[in-house]
């Protein structure tokens, strides 16, 4: 099982909690951000907490879902990080979307590398698998620093994606 928070040095991760609706707007609801998204921009904060919703009955469901991001310094939400379920392949995917004004400062590292740990540790897989759009290369680079490694490309979406793979150690 998931222990919940996954708490690294500089982030706290767990699930959506009322009032993050504001915080993922500015994720979900920006074009920037959902580029690579296959349903793109959100357009409301109704629309933001179903997925909240969704989040937290996944959670409850499977044992596993999308979480919030929270700077331990100011308790700010700055993105998701966490697992969703990838039906091409049956895999458990490791996901990560992180506001614009979060870019460039390694929490999307620190949060992929912190729940790729926790989920080869806590939930019962042979495998975590991540999914990336072949232009989306700043989604490439956060999964090849964790340590995934690259296994082919499969078309999702209308759009050719490169999946990247990694095991739990023997
Ligand atoms: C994918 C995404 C989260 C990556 O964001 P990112 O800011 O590039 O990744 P990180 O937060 O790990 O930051 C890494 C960058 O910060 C820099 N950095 C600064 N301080 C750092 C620190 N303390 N530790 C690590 N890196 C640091 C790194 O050098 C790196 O820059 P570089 O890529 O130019 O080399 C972001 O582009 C995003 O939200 N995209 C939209 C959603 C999306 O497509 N998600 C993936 C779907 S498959």
């Amino acid at each position: 099982m998931l222990s919940l928070p996954i708490v690294t040095p500089r982030l706290r991760i767990r699930p959506f909690l009322p009032g993050d609706e504001g915080p993922m707007m500015d994720v979900y609801g920006d074009a920037d951000v959902m580029r690579y998204i296959p349903d793109g921009p959100l357009s409301d904060e109704e629309a933001v907490r179903r997925i909240m919703d969704e989040q937290l009955v996944a959670q409850t469901a499977r044992g596993y879902a999308y979480y919030a991001v929270e700077l331990v310094a100011d308790g700010s939400v700055v993105g998701d990080a966490g697992f969703g379920f990838f039906e091409p392949t049956g895999d458990v995917e490791l996901g990560y979307t992180f506001a614009r004004r979060a870019w460039g400062w390694g929490y999307a590292t620190e949060a992929a590398a912190a729940c790729l740990a926790a989920g080869l540790a806590g939930l019962d897989v042979p495998r975590l698998i991540a999914v990336a759009d072949v232009e989306n290369v700043a989604s490439h680079r956060v999964a090849e620093r964790i340590g995934m490694r690259r296994d082919g490309e499969i078309d999702v979406h209308d759009r050719r994606h490169v999946l990247f793979v990694s095991e739990p150690a023997a």
